[in-house]
């Protein structure tokens, strides 16, 4: 085998309170990546990217930065090739780097047969997201490559604990058009306090415990009522025009929980499917955005799997 071609799925980290440790993978849309092999001799890495204009330098791409991460580790020779293919919005709260960064993993982990374990993909991924948003959280790309709902261990072993979604689940996504710093994720991060209150980390511990219980259990509306931050959205909040009335509409036309979406700016919504209308809550956020004079536009999908090879040869 010389050529892998690998797809991983956009995610949304977070869920409220879930802060760098919480992520769900979406079904669409999904990054790809290719990755090439050709030669013997000292490792050179080649980057393509299509449908974004991205660096071209390995170490600054972080489809790149990972090939380079695994091939160091491995001690890789040869030409690698690595062609990105953008499906995954960038900069707004989809884990578009996260993506790119997984897809990378698994494909070196493919095409060379090298069997590294979900803990070791999950921490050379985080080199992408490094290589993009200055620091190597892994909550998305743990998601993008495990898939379903993750939570990432913090410390030395991140191996992602995974459940499986409840099949009801619905997830409608509404990205409002709003100016942010270029790389957001920094800006967003910037805002946060370096301090927090315990009445708020108490809060945050009862809510992310909720949620992992309604995902151990599949009950939508557990996971739902567990979606309530007070540290990290308070403190990022100002990034969305009109964030709390976004928030009491998609609650009104029926949403199990809403939270912003890892860094922002697009709103997260779950719906259970049996129950009520994804399309309308939506649209209710949608809406809302508007009457505050923001455009925004959206989609509704569901919980998808993690990185998957799509072809090799
Ligand atoms: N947990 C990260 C954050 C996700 O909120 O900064 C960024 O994609």
């Amino acid at each position: 085998m010389d050529r892998v071609v690998v797809e991983a799925p956009a995610s949304s980290a977070n869920l409220g309170p879930g802060f760098d440790v919480f992520a769900l993978a979406l079904k669409e849309p999904r990054d790809r990546v290719e990755v090439r092999t050709a030669g013997s001799g000292k490792t050179k890495v080649m980057m393509e990217n299509v449908g974004a204009e991205l660096p071209t330098i390995p170490r600054e791409n972080a489809a790149g930065a990972v090939v380079l991460s695994i091939a160091r580790k491995f001690k890789l020779g040869g030409e690698i090739h690595v062609k990105l293919t953008k499906r995954v919005p960038m900069g707004v709260g989809l884990g578009s780097s996260g993506a790119s960064s997984a897809a990378a993993a698994v494909a070196m982990d493919t095409l060379f047969g090298l069997g590294i374990g979900m803990a070791e993909l999950v921490r050379h991924a985080g080199e992408g997201e490094r290589a993009a948003s200055g620091a190597a959280h892994l909550d998305n790309v743990a998601a993008s490559t495990a898939g379903g709902f993750v939570l990432v261990p913090a410390g030395a072993e991140p191996t992602p604990v995974r459940f499986p979604a409840p099949k009801s689940l619905a997830i409608a996504v509404a990205t409002p058009k709003v100016k942010l710093p270029a790389r957001k994720t920094e800006y967003a991060r910037s805002l946060l306090p370096a301090t927090v209150e315990l009445n708020r980390v108490v809060h945050n511990v009862s809510m992310a415990s909720v949620m992992v219980a309604g995902f151990a259990t599949g009950d939508i509306q557990m996971i739902g009522s567990g979606m309530d931050d007070a540290i990290v959205e308070k403190a990022r909040a100002k990034m969305i025009p009109g964030f709390a009335a976004v928030k009491k509409a998609a609650k009104e036309a029926g949403a199990a929980g809403v939270c912003m979406s890892g860094a922002g700016p697009s709103i997260l919504s779950l719906v259970d499917g049996l129950k009520e209308d994804p399309t309308a809550v939506l649209g209710s956020v949608l809406d809302a955005f508007r009457s505050g004079s923001v455009a925004a536009e959206g989609f509704v999908t569901s919980v998808g799997e993690g990185a998957r090879v799509v072809e090799s040869s």
